[in-house]
C-alpha cells in the first residue's frame, strides 16, 4: 500500500523550500505608530517603506473620527453592506470620494484588492479582450485572470506596443464585444507614472474602457492629492474606472472605485467581494472621511512629501546610485542582484534604517533594488543620515 497522505506535510516543505532560495517573507514586528521613528523587532529605526505617504494614519482628524463613529456606531457594521451593514459612514464616504475625485460617483470595498479582484472579473467575459501593462499590480493580474475574456499583455508603459495590440484585436472576427485596458497608474516597484493620457487616447480610438489602478498616485500626485486622472487633466470619460485604496496614503485601509453612475451599481450587483464579505466598520469608514478632509483643508502634507522626495532623489543621484525611473515618492535604489539587494537592506538595517529589499521574483533577477518611499514627516535630518548610511552601504558593495 501506498505511504498514506498527509494533509499539511507539503506546507512544511514548501516553505523550507522557500527560506532555502531566499524567497520566504520575513515578517517584522512594528511595536509603535506607523511614523517616520519606530519601533520593529525591538529596535528603533528610521521607516524608509511605509505606504503611509502623509502621515495620515495617526493625523489626529483621522484617528478622533475613527473613535467617535465607533462610538456611536459600534465596531463592526454587523453584515455585508449588500444586506444590513450599509451604514450612513460608508454611504457619505462613497458620496466624499465622489466629489473629492470630481465624479459622478464612487463605491467603496474592504480593500483595493478586493476592488480588483471582484469588479475585474465582471468586467468581460468570452467574447471581450483584456490588455493589461506587463509590470500591472498582482490585484489586477488576479482579476484578468478569473475571467473568461481573451487576455493580451503590452509592453511595460509601451504606447507603441499598446497601439499594436489594439490593431490586431481590430482584426479579431467576430468583433471583440468590449475592451479594456488596464494600467496601474503609479507602478510600485519603479515609482514610474503610466502613459494615461495616450492609453486615454488609444482607447477612445477603438472604443475600449481604461481602468487605472491608481493605489500609489492618490494622495500625492494632481490637485491636493486628487490622482493621476486629475494630474493628466482627464475626466472620467476618458478614464473610465479610477481605482484606489485608503491603505496608503489616506493611512487607513478599504478600496474604491470611482466613475460614472452606472459604474457604481454594476459593480456593488457584480462583485463578489462587495456582495459577499463584510462591510468596513463604520469607524473606518468615517477614519477614511476624515483623510479626505484632511487632503481638502490641509495641502501642506502633499507639498511636503515632494520636497522630502525631491530632497532624497537628488542626494542619492548626486552619489552616484541608479534610482531607476521614479518619477514619484517611490523611490528604487537599483542594486543588480538580489543578494547585493539584501545585504545593502542588511546593512543599513544595523545603522537603523528599515526600507526593504525587493528581489526576484517580484522584479527581474537582474533588477533588485531597494524600495525607499518618502513620507511628509520624515525630517531632512533623517533623510541626511538615510543619504549618509546608504552612501556608506553602496561603497561597501561597490554601488557607487
Ligand atoms: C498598485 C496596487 N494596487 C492595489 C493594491 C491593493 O490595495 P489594498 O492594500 O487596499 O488591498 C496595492 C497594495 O499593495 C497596490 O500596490
Amino acid at each position: 500500500m501506498s505511504e498514506k497522505r498527509h494533509p499539511t506535510k507539503y506546507m512544511g516543505e514548501e516553505y523550507r523550500r522557500l527560506k532555502r532560495e531566499s524567497l520566504d517573507w520575513e515578517l517584522k514586528e512594528l511595536q509603535t505608530a506607523s511614523e517616520p521613528v519606530c519601533t520593529i523587532a525591538g529596535r528603533q529605526v528610521t521607516m524608509l517603506c511605509a505606504n503611509n505617504y502623509l502621515n495620515l494614519s495617526t493625523h489626529s482628524k483621522v484617528v478622533e473620527a475613527m473613535i467617535e463613529t465607533t462610538r456611536k456606531f459600534g465596531a463592526g457594521a454587523g453584515s455585508d453592506r449588500s444586506i444590513a451593514g450599509n451604514m450612513t459612514a460608508h454611504e457619505e464616504l462613497d458620496r466624499h470620494l465622489a466629489r473629492f475625485k470630481n465624479a459622478p460617483a464612487s463605491l467603496t470595498y474592504p480593500t483595493g484588492f478586493m476592488a480588483n479582484e471582484g469588479l475585474v472579473p465582471q468586467l468581460g467575459g468570452r467574447g471581450d479582450l483584456f490588455v493589461s501593462d506587463e509590470l500591472n499590480h498582482g490585484s489586477i493580474i488576479d482579476g484578468v485572470r478569473l475571467s473568461h475574456a481573451d487576455r493580451a499583455i503590452f509592453k511595460h508603459k509601451d504606447v507603441e506596443d499598446l497601439t499594436r495590440v489594439m490593431d490586431e484585436a481590430k482584426k479579431h472576427d467576430p468583433p471583440y464585444n468590449h475592451v479594456w485596458i488596464f494600467t496601474d497608474g503609479v507602478f510600485s516597484m519603479d515609482g514610474d507614472l503610466a502613459p494615461l493620457p495616450e492609453i486615454a487616447k488609444i482607447a477612445e480610438e477603438h472604443g475600449a474602457g481604461v481602468y487605472v489602478d491608481d493605489a500609489h498616485g492618490e494622495g500625492v500626485l494632481g490637485k491636493g492629492g486628487r490622482g493621476i486622472v486629475n494630474h493628466f487633466g482627464l475626466n472620467h470619460e476618458q478614464v473610465h474606472v479610477e481605482m484606489g485604496t485608503f491603505s496608503k496614503a489616506f493611512g487607513v485601509v478599504g478600496g474604491h472605485i470611482t466613475g460614472c453612475e452606472d459604474l457604481r451599481s454594476f459593480a456593488y450587483n457584480k462583485s463578489r467581494t462587495w456582495l459577499l464579505s463584510g462591510g468596513v466598520p463604520p469607524g473606518v469608514a468615517s477614519a477614511c472621511s476624515a483623510a479626505i478632509s484632511v487632503l481638502e483643508s490641509e495641502p501642506q502634507h502633499v507639498k511636503r512629501v515632494w520636497e522630502n522626495r525631491n530632497y532624497f532623489i537628488k542626494a542619492m543621484q548626486d552619489l552616484g546610485f541608479d534610482t531607476g525611473n521614479s518619477e514619484t515618492p517611490i523611490v528604487p535604489v537599483m542594486c543588480g542582484e538580489s543578494k547585493r539587494a539584501k545585504d545593502l537592506a542588511g546593512f543599513i538595517w544595523k545603522r537603523g534604517f528599515f526600507a526593504l529589499p525587493i528581489v526576484y521574483p517580484m522584479v527581474a533577477r537582474d533588477k533588485a533594488r531597494i524600495r525607499v518611499q518618502l513620507c511628509t514627516k520624515h525630517t531632512e535630518d533623517q533623510l541626511s543620515k538615510a543619504v549618509g548610511v546608504f552612501e556608506e552601504g553602496g561603497r561597501k558593495l561597490g554601488l557607487i
